[in-house]
């Protein structure tokens, strides 16, 4: 029987799920079909729950701006999945129970460490932004222990808020409190999308530093630009990510963990 999947979110037309899990599908030797569909406002659980009707459905991927309904709707939840009040992945269960998985963080981290070879360990990491993307990925880049972990904000309140759900080990700072050269910086904010600048000290980059951008495009994205304007910084956007969780939601399906380096190099080519 073809196992169905498919991406749920508004709006959904340019993603590029059914062609990365097409692929982990064929790696795996599982017979799949994934499509995308468009919820409309307010209808998550009426879609998902007529996605899950067909015998056939092993579960879906979830995307803005469906995550927090993902997350009520499912029956079960992963430690993740309640840390980041979000759901990217739902899954059927053999007893038919839809279970609800954040696999964000764990793909940031894998291409992190994995794919471009940037620990996280001890490191002094700084996180811009405070929506629902850096809250899906805060739990696991504390799980790696960095030295710190400084968070800001443009709207400084959220990036409170966002802290102090996760404990003391990560501070929300304002722009003029923060230190110079971090080891790593990650943009979670979506300013890169609508091209927008950040306001931000050009001394929180600096010789050495890693910038990550979690959104992607063909071209460097404007923040990644800024950071490569201000010192001789390494870049890299979040396609690794989109694959990297892709593959973990997967192995959660199907419990198999495919490789995730040749499917990374061909989106690349066709972006
Ligand atoms: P998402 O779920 O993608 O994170 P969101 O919850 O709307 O979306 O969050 C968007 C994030 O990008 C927020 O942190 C937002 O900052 P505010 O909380 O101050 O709104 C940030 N953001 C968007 N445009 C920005 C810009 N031009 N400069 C700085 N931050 C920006």
């Amino acid at each position: 029987m073809t196992a169905r999947l498919a991406v749920l979110g508004n709006p959904i037309v340019h993603s590029r799920s059914p062609e990365i899990h097409g692929l982990f599908g064929e790696q795996a030797g599982i017979e799949l079909s994934y499509e995308r569909i468009l919820v409309p406002d307010g209808e998550f659980a009426a879609v998902a729950g007529e996605f899950f009707a067909r015998p056939e459905a092993v579960g879906v991927n979830v995307t803005v701006p469906c995550k927090a309904d993902a997350w009520r709707l499912a029956g079960v939840t992963s430690d993740n999945a309640e840390k980041a009040q979000a759901v990217n992945t739902l899954w059927r269960q053999a007893d038919g129970t839809l279970s609800g998985h954040n696999t964000d963080g764990a793909g940031l981290v894998a291409d992190l460490i994995n794919h471009l070879g940037w620990q996280l360990q001890d490191r002094r990491i700084l996180v811009l932004g405070a929506g629902g993307a850096v809250r899906g990925v805060m739990a696991n880049l504390l799980a790696q222990q960095p030295a710190k972990l400084h968070l800001w904000n443009r709207t400084r309140s959220r990036a409170e808020a966002l802290v102090s759900a996760f404990g003391d080990k990560a501070e929300a700072l304002p722009a003029d409190q923060l230190e110079t050269a971090y080891d790593l910086v990650i943009n979670g904010t979506s300013a890169s999308l609508s091209e927008q600048q950040i306001a931000l000290p050009a001394s929180i980059i600096g010789d050495g530093s890693c910038c990550y951008d979690m959104v992607y495009s063909a071209e460097t994205t404007l923040f990644n630009r800024w950071c490569l304007a201000q010192a001789r910084c390494r870049v890299a956007d979040g396609l690794g990510m989109l694959v990297e969780q892709a593959a973990v939601a997967f192995e959660i399906w199907f419990g198999v963990r495919p490789e995730t380096r040749p499917v990374l190099a061909h989106l690349r080519k066709t972006l």
